[in-house]
C-alpha cells in the first residue's frame, strides 16, 4: 500500500476516536480507554511519518514551510494529548481540551491530506510512495514496541537538517 494509503488508514482511525471522545458525558469512564487509545495511535504515527515521510520530503527538497508546519502541528496536538491526559487524572474540565485536540488532530490532517500530500506526489515516484508506506508500517509497529520515551527524543532528531539526522540517531545506538 502506497504511503498516502497508509497514513490516511491512521487518520480515519483517529477521527473516529476523537468523535466518539467529545461525545462522551463529562463522567464516562470511557474516556480512560479512549484516550489511551488515541495516544497508542498518535504518537507511533506521528514518530513514523516524520522519520520516513517528513524527511524523505525534506531530502528531496520539497517546501521547507509545508514540512516545518506538519512538524509544528505535531508538537500542537500532542501538547493538548498530554494535557488532556493531566486533566483527566485530576478530574479537571476534560471536554475543552478534548475539543481543542480534536480541532487541532481534524485541522492537521486536512493541512496533511491536502498541501503535503500534494507536495509530495509532485516529489516521489509510485514505487518510492510505496516503499515509504512498507517503512512507515514497520516502523510505526517499531515505535509502539518501544514505547514513548525513546521516541520523544527522535522527535526532537527528526527537525535536524536532514543530512544530520543518520549520524544523530546512530549516537543513541548500543555498540557492538
Ligand atoms: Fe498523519
Ligand atoms: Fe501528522
Amino acid at each position: 500500500m502506497d504511503i498516502y494509503q497508509v497514513l490516511k488508514n491512521d487518520h480515519d482511525e483517529l477521527k473516529v476516536l476523537v468523535d466518539e471522545l467529545v461525545n462522551l458525558n463529562e463522567d464516562d469512564d470511557f474516556r480512560f480507554i479512549l484516550i489511551d487509545q488515541i495516544s497508542d495511535l498518535l504518537v507511533p504515527h506521528s514518530r513514523a511519518e516524520e522519520s520516513i515521510f517528513y524527511n524523505s520530503l525534506r531530502v528531496v527538497n520539497a517546501d521547507k514551510k509545508i514540512t516545518f508546519l506538519g512538524f509544528q502541528e505535531h508538537l500542537e496536538v500532542e501538547g493538548q494529548l498530554r494535557q488532556l491526559q493531566i486533566k483527566d487524572k485530576l478530574s479537571l474540565d476534560w471536554k475543552a481540551t478534548a475539543e481543542k485536540l480534536r480541532n487541532s488532530l481534524l485541522h492537521h490532517i486536512e493541512d496533511e491530506e491536502t498541501e503535503i500530500f500534494a507536495e509530495a506526489r509532485t516529489a516521489f515516484t509510485k514505487q518510492e510512495s510505496e516503499s515509504m508506506g512498507d517503512a512507515f508500517v514497520q516502523l510505526k509497529a517499531k515505535v509502539q514496541k518501544e514505547g514513548f520515551i525513546k521516541h520523544t527524543a527522535d522527535m526532537i532528531i527528526n527537525m535536524m537538517p536532514p543530512r544530520l539526522i543518520d549520524k544523530l540517531k546512530n549516537l543513541g545506538e548500543p555498540r557492538t
